[in-house]
Order: structure tokens, then sequence, then C-alpha cells
């Protein structure tokens, strides 16, 4: 596990990760819309999550800053939850064209959680589908998505087929996230075994203040 002191140092990791030029990797990160941080009109401190279970603003940053430097049209996002990752991912698609298909078991946005839901602009590149991960990937065609975010139960053997499918699902070239990989003080929480039991040579890494860590593998 690599940690991080601050996103600029994230994004010399990145920069040879991906083979991209580190001012660009730079200048994506700033890029990133930081309104998010503003929620239901709380202004948020960097280092709070937005809501109990949701990624943090530094995460945000750097998965946007993934899906922007892959130039990813076809998202999945696995767990959406109250839509707080959805918007950084559909944001990056704004830009690049094309869609995020997110899916979670159940239907949270636009409920009680207004102030944390997925941005009415973004909403219109955002498809949501109700259903298990799982179930759901198994019904997407081989090589069709570009990049996959698996935020789902953490537990062990649902990581573990997740990762399997995403094995098939994803392109040459597509990239898996994977979230909360430094969680382990949470019951049932198993995604750093589940991530090494897998035999892909995932990168593991946290971005200070945000602790919750996030594991990145590449289908070559
Ligand atoms: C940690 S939260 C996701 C947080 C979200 N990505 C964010 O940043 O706001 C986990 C979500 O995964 C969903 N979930 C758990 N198991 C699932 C499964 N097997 N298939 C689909 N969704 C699942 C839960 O309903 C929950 O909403």
């Amino acid at each position: 596990m690599r940690h991080f002191t601050s996103l600029y140092d994230c994004a010399g990791f990145l920069s040879l990760y991906l083979s991209k030029p580190v001012a660009l990797v730079r200048a994506t990160m700033l890029d990133c819309p930081t309104h998010y941080r503003l929620s239901g009109n709380l202004r948020l401190r960097l280092n709070q999550v937005p809501a109990e279970g949701s990624l943090s603003h530094v995460d945000g940053v750097v998965l946007y800053t993934l899906a922007r430097l892959l130039q990813a049209q076809n998202i999945v996002e696995l767990g959406t939850f109250r839509g707080h990752s959805t918007n950084y991912l559909a944001e990056a698609v704004w830009k690049n064209g094309g869609r995020v298909d997110t899916v979670d078991l159940v239907r949270y946005w636009g409920k009680v959680w207004r102030g944390h839901a997925i941005t009415l602009a973004n909403r219109q590149v955002v498809r949501q589908h109700k259903a298990d991960a799982y179930e759901y990937l198994l019904r997407r065609p081989q090589g069709s998505v570009d990049m996959i975010f698996e935020d789902t139960s953490h537990d062990y053997y649902n990581t573990r087929g997740l990762i399997d499918l995403t094995k098939i699902v994803l392109k040459p070239g597509g990239l898996l996230v994977i979230h909360d990989v430094a969680v382990d003080k949470v019951p049932g929480c198993r995604v750093q075994e589940a991530v090494d039991d897998s035999g892909l040579p995932f990168e593991c890494f946290t971005v200070w203040p945000g602790n919750q860590g996030l594991a990145v593998w590449r289908k070559p």
C-alpha cells in the first residue's frame, strides 16, 4: 500500500502508471470541480466524507482524473448509494462524451438525501440501474466498458466475484478501480484480502487526508 501525502504526490505516481505527462495529470486534478464538497448547505472540510459511506473528496479527484486521462466513455459504477462518487464520474464523462451506468440494489437518489444526490446536469449522462452488481455485469457484453468503479458491499466473496467478471467486461486498456481497500476496521470489509488473492497486479494507495484507499488495475 502506498501512502501519498498530497494529490500532487499522487500525480507523480499516476503519471508513471498511465504514461501521461505529470503536468497533464496535475492540470486535470485542478480541473476537477470542488463544489461537491458543498453539501446540504454544510461546507465540509477536505478530510470529511460528505455522508457516511461515500468517498472522500481527494478520492473523488483521483477518480475524476483517471476517467479524464483515460478518456473513458463507458463507465460502470457499482454502488451508487447517494450518488457522491457518481458525480465525479459523471463530470468526467460529461467532458469526455459518453455515459455512466450506475448500479445499486437500492434506489437512493432524489429522496431524503437531496444534498448529496446526483446533480441535475450530471443526471443527463447517468443511467441508474436497480440491480445486483454481479448480475448487472453478467449482462454486459465482453470488452464493452472503459472503466469500472467498484464500491459495493466490500465482503470477500462479492469482491472476488466482481473482480473476475471485470476481467471479461473491461476493454483492453480499461481500468478497474476499487474503493475502500485501506479500510480494515469495519467488520466484514475485506477488500484488501480479495484484491491480494485475485492474482492481478493491483496498485493500492491512499491520498492524504483521505484514508479509505483505492486499488487500481489496468487490463493489458
Ligand atoms: C459504500 S456505498 C457506495 C458509496 C458511493 N459510491 C458514494 O461514494 O457515495 C455501498 C452501496 O453498495 C450497494 N450494494 C451493496 N451490495 C451490492 C450489490 N451486491 N449489488 C449492488 N449494489 C450493492 C449498497 O446498497 C450501498 O448503497
